[in-house]
């Protein structure tokens, strides 16, 4: 069965809940976790729980941190690919509100580490059919040359541009069949690309025939997704290029959660929806998003990021 080869970054999170999002200036209380995450690591656990083969490329240290990262790829069975680094592991600090909402700083260290040359070494057997997924917490080249391995095996190649702000290219768009920005990611890409200045907190509420044209200029050869939160997701196809479905676009709602913490929704999105495109190529495209937004939303019913990722027998 075809596989998901994950790459980007593991960080170690060092995660603060507090009732509210501290402003400039403040001092809170909160209480205090950590545990793994980073944006790839985080989706190379969610396409594993969710039963797919899954490889993860990556940079790390040689420290604790990279021990927890090496620890957890053997207990969940992931195929780990890392590069070594003199720097520290990456580190993200995280403030969650009693919404579970958060904000984020991340300290890159090893992840900026991560050369092309090791990526296109990793990825030397991927194969037809497979699902090549990358993020932008990573070199820029590092992720050229993961999509480019992945267009040269014909595998699908996801690029979730993420986070916002970092500013991508017109041929780094070009090496992606599926887009999934969130809001503010889309909205940055809008005005980058597009020449179009939107709200984030516009995209959501914009009519389906505006989001459908939008997307289409941003990505007129590929698949764009783009997740809302609370209100579900948006998906638009090129028109000679609807992967199953009958419409060239759509909203699908989200779906219910006790919400505990969204850190990683977006990621346990992105790695459910690469397991399923991997795993069940015979389903029509909305069957994959509408599981990849049930595995996103089950996820934020559990603290934390890597290991809030919920398990789900292979298919
Ligand atoms: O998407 C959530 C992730 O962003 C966190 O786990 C943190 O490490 C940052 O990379």
């Amino acid at each position: 069965m075809a596989g998901v080869h994950v790459v980007g970054s593991f960080n170690v999170d060092h995660v603060w809940r507090v009732a509210h999002l501290p402003q400039p200036g403040a001092t809170l209380s909160g209480s205090y976790a950590t545990g793994p995450g980073g944006k790839g690591f985080n989706q190379a656990m969610a396409a594993r729980r969710a039963g797919a083969a899954t490889r993860f490329v990556c940079a790390l240290g040689d420290d604790a941190g990279a021990q927890l990262a090496r620890g957890l790829c053997a207990s969940d069975g992931i195929a780990l690919h890392a590069a070594a680094s003199s720097a520290p592991t990456g580190t993200a600090g995280i403030y969650v509100d009693a919404e579970g909402r958060n904000c984020i700083v991340i300290g890159a260290g090893a992840n900026a580490a991560l050369a092309a040359d090791f990526v296109t070494q990793a990825l030397a057997d991927v194969a037809t059919g497979d699902v090549v997924l990358a993020q932008l917490e990573s070199p820029l080249d590092a992720i050229a040359c993961a999509l480019d391995a992945g267009r040269a095996a014909r595998a699908l190649c996801l690029l979730n541009p993420a986070p916002a702000n970092v500013a991508i290219d017109e041929t780094m768009l070009l090496r992606a069949d599926v887009l999934t920005p969130n809001e503010t990611e889309f909205a940055a890409l809008l005005a980058r690309h597009v020449g179009t200045r939107i709200d984030a907190d516009a995209v959501a509420g914009l009519d389906q025939p505006r989001l459908h044209a939008l997307c289409r200029e941003l990505l007129p050869q590929g698949t764009v997704i783009i997740t809302l939160g609370a209100s579900g997701c948006f998906v638009s196809h090129p028109d000679t290029q609807r992967c199953g479905d009958t419409a060239a676009c759509y909203r699908i709602a989200a779906e219910p959660a006790q919400v505990v913490d969204t850190t990683g929704a977006g990621d346990a999105f992105n790695g459910a929806l690469a397991a399923s495109l991997a795993q069940r190529p015979e389903l029509s495209f909305i069957e994959h998003v509408r599981f990849a937004g049930r595995y996103a939303a089950r996820s934020t019913e559990q603290a934390g990021a890597a290991l809030a990722m919920p398990h789900l027998p292979a298919a």
